[in-house]
């Protein structure tokens, strides 16, 4: 046993000369930098590599002065592409001069500047999924040029890491941003392979949960090199069933969204209205510079956000189905409810919903919603408008793919 121990010890320490750790290690994230979820907006759904200095300042420009940071988007996060190939002589990480000829310093300050806040994007394995340099071998001294940068957000994905294991490799990369001592909200990405939900907790403060997410309501796009990305519905329906996990500073992050980029406002609005129900991340994935007024109004919607935003934290589940017609409820702070009926199906739909009938039972959370015991005012969160209570049945048409968001009030 002794030798084992002794073993072990060695290789940790070992480990930690490789890397130049000559100082104590913290272990354990920053607590508390997260207790709603993340809202914000990431490059890679619209720009891929494609991105640059103008692109940050525009965006960060437009994040104000659209209403969407009054609305609670605040982290600007640059996706994979934002280096070079190769690190510098020192080990250190290079900030494309081409794509950011100022530095990505200066790029942060403006973003600083602005009362927003900023995150990069790297990846666990030895290289990121677009090719550039990945952190394996260089967590601590990583760690170190994020703090001194200054970010506030680092996105840790999940190529290229044959031979390591996820849990141990989202640790390390925990404890030294921990050890670096700047409060950097940590996102694993490592796509739900290796469960998150179940060992993410003390790690980072969101996880994602499943692969890529593609610009559609209900499809599963197939890629040639045999993967797949997932229309948010499929997202949805994969994942419905981990939300006791997630909860204030560890959330389940069903993946930056597509709104505004290929879907219509009918679907947007579906997937902006599931998002908040499950409490997921908001991270806006469209080009701010061409966003629609219809865009716009769907993702700065505050009776939806404040639904997502809730207190509580809790990530909402599907009550029922019935030929397409789905109902997914959500408990909130102050005994409130959100009830979203869903479209599913591909033709219009009409709904009828009597409230007597039914008892919504939460058996993860422990709440319940009985509507014989408790009468509840009704309020659509599209319209913004009061619409009467749960004595009466509710009914209203509902074309295919759209939603109605409701907030219950006792
Ligand atoms: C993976 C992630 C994406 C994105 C790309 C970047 O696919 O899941 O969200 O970060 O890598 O290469």
């Amino acid at each position: 046993m002794k030798k084992i121990i002794g073993i072990v010890v060695l290789s940790i320490s070992f480990l930690g000369f490789s890397q130049g750790n000559t100082h104590t290690q913290s272990g354990g994230k920053f607590e508390g930098l997260a207790m709603t979820p993340p809202m914000g907006w990431n490059s890679w759904n619209t720009f891929a590599t494609n991105i640059d200095e103008k692109l940050v300042k525009e965006t960060a420009d437009i994040m104000v002065s659209s209403g969407m940071a009054a609305a609670g988007y605040n982290y600007i996060v640059l996706d994979d592409g934002w280096m070079t190939k190769e690190r510098d002589a020192n080990g250190d990480l290079v900030p494309d001069p081409v794509k950011f000829p100022n530095g990505m310093k200066a790029v942060i300050d403006y973003v600083h500047g602005k009362g927003l806040k900023f995150g990069l994007y790297n990846c666990a394995g030895t290289q990121t999924c677009a090719g550039y340099p990945g952190t394996r071998g260089y967590e601590y001294q990583d760690a170190r040029f994020y703090a001194k940068l200054g970010i506030d957000f680092l996105k840790y994905d999940w190529c290229n890491t044959k031979g390591i294991t996820a849990p141990e490799a989202y640790t390390t990369m925990s404890n030294a941003l921990k050890t670096a001592g700047r409060p950097i909200v940590f996102s694993l990405c490592e796509w739900g392979d290796n469960q998150p939900w179940e060992w993410g907790k003390p790690v980072g403060n969101l996880w994602r949960i499943s692969g890529d997410i593609y610009p559609c309501f209900d499809c599963e796009f197939k890629h040639p090199e045999n993967w797949s990305s997932w229309g948010f519905m499929k997202i949805v329906e994969m994942r419905k069933d981990i939300r006791k996990y997630s909860g204030p500073d560890h959330w389940n992050d069903f993946d930056m969204m597509e709104v505004g980029n290929e879907m219509n406002d009918t679907e947007d609005k579906s997937h902006f209205a599931m998002w908040c129900m499950m409490a997921s991340p908001l991270v806006a994935g469209n080009d701010f510079r061409k966003m629609s007024k219809e865009t716009l109004a769907i993702l700065t919607n505050k009776e939806l956000i404040a639904v997502d935003q809730d207190k509580l934290g809790i990530q909402g589940f599907k009550y029922s189905a019935e030929d397409g017609l789905e109902v997914w409820v959500k408990p909130l702070s102050d005994g409130n409810w959100a009830v979203t009926f869903l479209n599913r199906s591909d033709v219009a739909k009409k709904i009828n919903f009597d409230w007597k009938k039914h008892i919504i039972k939460d058996a993860d959370f422990g709440y319940e919603a009985d509507f014989n015991k408790t009468v509840f005012k009704l309020k659509d969160l599209w319209k913004n408008k009061e619409i009467g209570n749960t004595k009466k049945n509710f009914v209203s048409d509902l074309v295919a793919h759209d939603v109605i968001t409701l907030r219950l009030i006792p």
